[in-house]
């Protein structure tokens, strides 16, 4: 996600808002921006490159007079990473200088009414929208400029505004995005988040959705869209800047998992309207999706682990044959594609190399490729056919979570889309996992309620030798899901398995004291993993099943039960993967292993 920053006070703006902006780049970015006015006039500086390179062209900000400033590290969502989309952006008559942090989901609509109304566009960016519409209802009044034009958009957004005509003021608005007001001695912030500002001011005002600042050195006041003056009592921060990048948590892992319920709702929401599937910028007619008669889905890691789960969900939605192949394996072998062959390539950071060269195989090969990756203008984007983006923000921690629950929802969606457009699947199915899509938050939001349970799990097993992780349809894909995270962050083997392969063998390694953990949550085939539990308590084996909250016959069976809250089976994996997250990272506490940056790991492969 991108991070903002604002100023205003007795002291040059530019310093303070480089260091700023340094404090959020653990928030991942591609490019940064910064304006100050002076004299009435802005003075804006960008870059693609890192926020050094701004210090370097600034004099660390010293050769930019001014004491009332914002600046911006951006996370690309809509246009690729370039000067001319980085923010701060301008409005038409360059009155309005803004940042931004979110997401403006009718940009598209309202880019084009001012087009029509002869306004040229510098930009790729939603962002942009805003600075013209604010130029357009400017009259004198910023804050009715601001309220007109907060009015019409619809989705996320933290701001921070300047006008030159108004050069002593800071304002600064939020919709469904973090904006937290810093309070100094004549001097005040603006911010993203308590990093960027801590240094400064331990005392803020958390804003909240739907409200406006209007800041100078020596007041803060926040109202309502209405105008209503809103009071509200100043927070004091007791974190460190370490802690405070980690919002408060320990691990940058925690804090993904967390995000988790958010970042579902920022993939989906944009993308149903009226019960519809679309995805704005797909390139793939509807012509075409009616002709692909195959699909391969490839990745690595836990990017494979959710093509492994797609697979049964497209299976079951649009009635034609899927395969799941490694990338690194994928790439050396002789694939079968032809021009029918729709072939995704599903990747967090764009980068991995083995899925990079699994793209250009199948490419040449005459697939049609859909890259579904979360960093925009990555290799894996720009080489792909299509890309649909996964919108999860920048992932920190080597161990993937949030950007792993997001592929799931943007494969559910892609499912539904195309089932939709085959009539390959019943309206009515289509509506219910719309529905039950939009409750997987609340429903993960609940699993968090289980943490102190799955800790005290953990704290009761973190010695334990090797795991097997067993389960069936797709909880088969998410049993591999949770072994990864068990064994890359607490280095304790563990195994993945076909919980109607073991007796082929593999059960012969059961004895007493096992752990066998049985993903039993996929009721189609609940009876059968009930007999899988059996099988290998007979051998002694210590089973935590997970299960769907009500079935209390599990705890006849298994020795420890993780309930989950009930939702469509072919949904399941993005709720009973969130207790397997928080198992996997206590087991790394209580083993005092490096949680966000386990060892020999890296957070994007981009060797063979
Ligand atoms: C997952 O927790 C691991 N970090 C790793 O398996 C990862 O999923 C894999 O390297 C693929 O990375 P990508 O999604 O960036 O391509």
């Amino acid at each position: 996600m991108c991070g903002i920053i604002g100023f205003v006070g007795n002291k040059k703006a530019a310093p303070i808002l480089l260091n700023g902006l340094e404090r959020l780049e653990y928030r991942g970015y591609d490019s940064a921006g910064i304006a100050v006015i002076k004299n009435g006039e802005f003075e804006i500086e960008k870059t693609v490159e890192r926020i050094s390179a701004l210090k370097e062209a600034t004099q660390n900000g010293e050769a930019v007079k001014g004491e009332i400033g914002i600046g911006h590290t951006r996370w690309a969502t809509h246009g690729v990473p370039s000067e001319k989309n980085a923010h701060p952006h301008l409005g038409f008559k360059g009155r309005f200088a803004i940042v931004h942090n979110g997401i403006i989901e009718n940009y598209f609509e309202l880019k084009s009414e001012l087009e029509a109304e002869g306004i040229a566009f510098a930009s790729e960016t939603d962002t942009e929208v805003i600075a013209h519409l604010l130029e357009k209802y400017y009259s004198g009044d910023v804050f009715g400029a601001i309220s007109k034009t907060v009015s019409l958009l619809k989705g996320s957004y933290a701001l921070g505004i300047l006008c030159s005509e108004q050069p002593e003021t800071l304002y600064a608005a939020r919709n469904f995005s973090p904006l937290i007001i810093g309070l100094g001695e004549q001097e005040n912030f603006i911010a993203s988040d308590v990093t960027a500002l801590v240094s400064h001011t331990k005392n803020v005002l958390y804003t909240k959705d739907g409200e406006i600042a209007v800041i100078t050195k020596n007041k803060v006041d926040l109202f309502s869209l209405k105008g209503e003056k809103i009071s509200r009592e100043p927070t004091f921060i007791s974190w460190n800047v370490d802690a405070a990048e980690k919002g408060g948590f320990d691990h940058f892992m925690m804090k993904e998992i967390k995000e988790q319920p958010d970042v579902i709702v920022k993939t989906f929401e944009p993308r149903i309207k009226n019960k519809e599937v679309f995805f704005e910028g797909l390139k793939l007619s509807d012509e075409k999706l009616k002709s692909i008669n195959r699909i391969i889905i490839t990745g690595c890691g836990s990017a494979y682990h959710t093509g492994v789960v797609a697979k049964y969900v497209f299976e079951e939605l649009l009635k034609i044959p899927v395969e799941v192949d490694l990338a690194s394996e994928f790439r050396y072998r002789n694939p079968v594609i032809d021009k029918n062959t729709l072939v995704m390539v599903i990747s967090q950071s764009g980068e991995t190399a083995d899925t990079l060269a699994a793209l250009k195989e199948a490419k040449s090969r005459g697939a049609y490729i859909l890259g579904i990756v979360n960093v925009v203008g990555s290799s894996i984007a720009k080489e792909a056919d299509d890309v649909i983006y996964t919108w999860a923000g920048p992932e920190i921690a080597v161990a993937t979570t949030k950007a792993y629950s997001a592929q799931l929802i943007v494969l559910y969606l892609f499912g539904i889309y195309a089932a939709e457009k085959r009539k390959s699947a019943s309206a009515n199915l289509l509506n219910i996992l719309l529905d039950e899509i939009r409750s997987l938050p609340p429903k993960i939001e609940s699993v968090f309620k289980m943490e102190d349970t799955i800790k005290s799990l953990a704290k009761r097993h973190f010695k334990m030798g090797s795991v097997f992780f067993i389960g069936r349809n797709i909880d088969y894909g998410t049993a591999m899901e949770g072994s990864l995270k068990l064994k890359e962050i607490s280095y304790i083997n563990s195994e993945a398995y076909a919980a109607g392969e073991l007796k082929h063998g593999t059960i012969s390694l059961i004895e007493k004291g096992k752990i066998v953990i049985a993903l039993s949550a996929f009721e189609p085939l609940r009876d059968k993993m009930m007999s899988n539990i059996k099988e290998v308590k007979a051998r002694g084996a210590f089973v935590i099943a997970t299960d769907i909250k009500g079935n209390s016959e599990t705890h006849k069976e298994a020795d420890e039960v993780l309930y989950i809250p009930k939702t469509h089976p072919l949904l399941l994996a993005s709720v009973e993967i969130v207790p397997l997250q928080l198992f996997a990272y206590y087991v790394a506490l209580y083993n005092k292993c490096d949680i966000d940056k386990p060892r020999n790991l890296a957070k994007s492969v981009t060797v063979e």
